[in-house]
This record gives structure tokens, sequence and C-alpha cells, in this order.
């Protein structure tokens, strides 16, 4: 009898241990995750910080631009919770070839057209570029998969090719 109680003791104990360590690994997650980005300056050059993205080349001019027969620059900035170009709708002849070239002035986004293999990050302090080839008309929706916060589900766009 004596001995089963030392037992439920130090099994209760033990227990709440157990509790105490989850609970400190949870904060401990949640504050790492909370942290704002960081950015890493790569091979000795200085990185404009993301929040000046769209102070600098080409992330100023959001946007399509041509640069060729039938290839076009498509300039995106990701930002908290939408993709600029904001009002200029972004309008694709059939057939041409684009070179997004995506940042983040926040968090990572994630640039995804459904029906097309265009899934991109966006990250601050970062370019990342993709060509895609766009052959059928429509409308394509340009949405955000990577969790971003509040207004992740909102943070969507169009392109039309015509
Ligand atoms: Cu941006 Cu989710």
């Amino acid at each position: 009898m004596h001995m089963h109680r030392l037992e439920k003791m130090w099994l209760t104990f033990g227990v709440a241990m157990l509790a105490v360590f989850l609970i400190v690994l949870g904060i401990g997650v949640f504050a790492n995750g909370a942290q704002p980005p960081t950015t890493h300056a790569h091979g000795g050059h200085e990185k404009p910080a993301p929040e000046l993205a769209e102070e600098t080349a080409p992330f100023d001019k959001p946007g399509l631009h041509k640069i060729g027969d039938n290839e076009y620059k498509l300039v995106m900035v990701a930002i908290a919770f939408a993709y600029k170009p904001l009002e200029d709708k972004i309008v694709i002849p059939a057939g041409a070839t684009v070179h997004f070239e995506v940042t983040s002035t926040d968090v990572v986004h994630g640039l995804q057209i459904p029906g097309t293999n265009v899934n991109m990050m966006a990250v601050p302090g970062e370019t990342t570029n993709f060509t895609f080839t766009f052959k059928k008309p429509g409308e394509y929706l340009v949405l955000c998969n990577e969790y971003c916060g509040n207004g992740h589900e909102m943070m969507w766009t169009t392109i039309t090719v015509a």
C-alpha cells in the first residue's frame, strides 16, 4: 500500500514534468515562429532591406514589361496581403513567354498559379525567377500558398491571357 502511493506520486511528478517540458517547447516554437524575418547578406555584398524593395529596380516598377518578341518580364511584389501591381490589370498575349521576377516586402509568400507549374516563393530581400509560357487564353488565378497571416486567404490577383 505504501509503495503503491509512492509510485503514484512519482508518476504524477513525471506527468507534471512532461507537461512543463511540452509547454516550454511550445513557447519556444511559438517565439521562433513569431520572430521577424531576418535577412542575410550573401557573398559579402549588402542587400537592400526587404521593405525598401519597392524603391529598388526592378521592383520599383511592378508589372508587365515587354523585353522581346513575344517575351515579357513580369515584376511582382508580394505584400501582406496582396500582389503588386495592384491597379494595373496584367494582360499577357497568348503564347507569350513570361519571366517572373518576384520578391516580398515582409514575410515569405507563395506565388502559385493553379493549372500551371508556376509556383515560387516570394522571399523578403531575395529575387525569385521563374519562366512560363502562357499558351492557353483565359483568366488565371494567382494565389498565395504560404500562410502569411490574417489576410492570407484574401491574397490573390489574376492574370488575363488573351
Ligand atoms: Cu501571402 Cu499567404
